[in-house]
């Protein structure tokens, strides 16, 4: 008799968690052949300078681990970016560390502050690496939904909804996949909420933090003080230098709370790639203006993409920041969004996301996301067949 496969054997830790949509809607968008406006990446490249230091470095023998929380240059550049645009002050030694990827960072924020039993909010739609993290810790998300009209949060049920259990609140503003901001309101308002309980952090994804349009400004969490000494802040460098691939960001949060950070980091994957890390440093210090340019560049990439949808029959409601636009279908189709966008990649060549994916109760609108970090070609032949549905 042959033993069963041990997998056969293995309780899974994360029964009802799948491939990401991502992955499943970029494999069928390839696999048609249609435009792929699914998943959040640009397709164009980082900045030359950036992409040749990080040759030489590698070329250079900078190839070897760099220290856990990361290489010193690179943290120190951190630091005059957070005050350069926020006006904060933030320690690389004791509250800066270098993550290989914002995924990671809120993986080790959110392990580091959840215990079995222990209650995480989370805004739907939600990012899809926030429960799972939740979830291996023994925690429980506690879905609140957002505005189905301009994805604002309800703080009057965000105050009913903590309780003696409630250990976490993770926000995303700039919001994937709405594009909603939070403004000085809304963190006041989280700030007292926050500040009330003794025990009770932030996990702030802040990874579009430069794609705000329309002459707004990011509100950081680490502007209010009181919301700043209980915030784990994650941020990513994939978003601001369009190097997705590169996967590497930082989080800030106040020295004993990244001391608790640290010790998940260095036992997930101890440390971010050294080269890159390097690389990264030399360009920041060579050009510390380049993420101030990114609101204009991705606005106008928003507006061609939205004027162009003129004539179609989709809702639009321009972005207020990311790189995500949503249309909403429901003045075409009251299909699922998840069947929709299978159907649109076979039949139309065009692939999006569906967000009710990222709901744990599916909106009642019809939504999908499509991603306009994209060339000028793609955005027009995208709304061209958009036009035509
Ligand atoms: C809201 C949000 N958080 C985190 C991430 C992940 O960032 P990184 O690639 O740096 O891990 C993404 C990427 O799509 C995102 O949209």
């Amino acid at each position: 008799m042959t033993a069963p496969a041990a997998s056969n054997n293995l309780h899974s830790k994360l029964p009802d968690v799948g491939t990401t949509i991502f992955t499943v809607m970029s494999a069928l968008a390839n696999e048609c052949g249609a435009l792929n406006m699914s998943q959040g990446f640009p397709d164009y490249d980082g900045p030359e300078a950036l992409r040749e230091a990080l040759g030489r470095h590698a070329m250079a023998g900078d190839n070897q681990y760099a220290p856990m929380a990361g290489v010193l240059a690179l943290r120190e550049q951190i630091a005059a970016k957070l005050l350069r645009y926020y006006g904060i002050e933030a320690n690389p030694d004791t509250e800066i560390t270098v993550a290989p990827g914002a995924t990671e960072a809120i993986y080790c924020a959110i392990t580091a502050c959840i215990q079995p039993g222990d209650e995480a909010i989370v805004f739907d739609p939600c990012f899809d690496s926030y429960e799972p993290a939740i979830t291996l810790s023994g925690g429980i998300a506690r879905h609140i939904a957002m505005s189905e009209v301009d994805f604002s949060i309800d703080w009057d049920v965000v105050e009913s909804t903590i309780n003696e259990r409630t250990r976490l609140i993770i926000i995303n503003s700039p919001h994937n996949p709405s594009g909603a901001i939070l403004n000085d309101v809304d963190l006041r308002r989280l700030e007292s909420l926050v500040t009330q309980q003794h025990n009770l952090y932030v996990v702030s994804d802040e990874v579009y933090e430069h794609l705000v349009f329309d002459g707004e400004r990011h509100c950081s969490i680490l502007q209010y003080p009181g919301l700043r000494e209980r915030s784990f802040a994650a941020f990513s460098f994939g978003k601001t230098f369009h190097i997705t691939g590169w996967k590497t960001g930082y989080c800030v949060a106040p020295p004993a709370l990244t001391a608790e950070l640290r010790k998940v980091h260095q036992f997930v994957t101890f440390v971010a790639v050294t080269p890159v890390q390097l690389a990264l440093a030399d360009f920041m210090a060579a050009e510390p203006d380049f993420p101030a340019s990114l609101a204009e560049f991705y606005q106008a990439k928003r507006d061609l993409f939205c004027d162009s949808l003129k004539s179609s029959r989709f809702g639009v409601r321009p972005s207020a920041g990311t790189y995500f636009q949503l249309l909403d279908y429901s003045p075409i189709s009251d299909e699922l969004d998840t069947e929709l966008a299978v159907r649109y990649t076979r039949e139309q060549g065009i692939a999006s996301i569906p967000i009710s994916v990222f709901c744990e109760a599916p909106p009642a609108g019809g939504y999908l996301r499509f991603c306009f970090a994209k060339r000028e070609e793609m955005l027009l032949k995208g709304a061209e067949i958009l036009c035509k549905i």
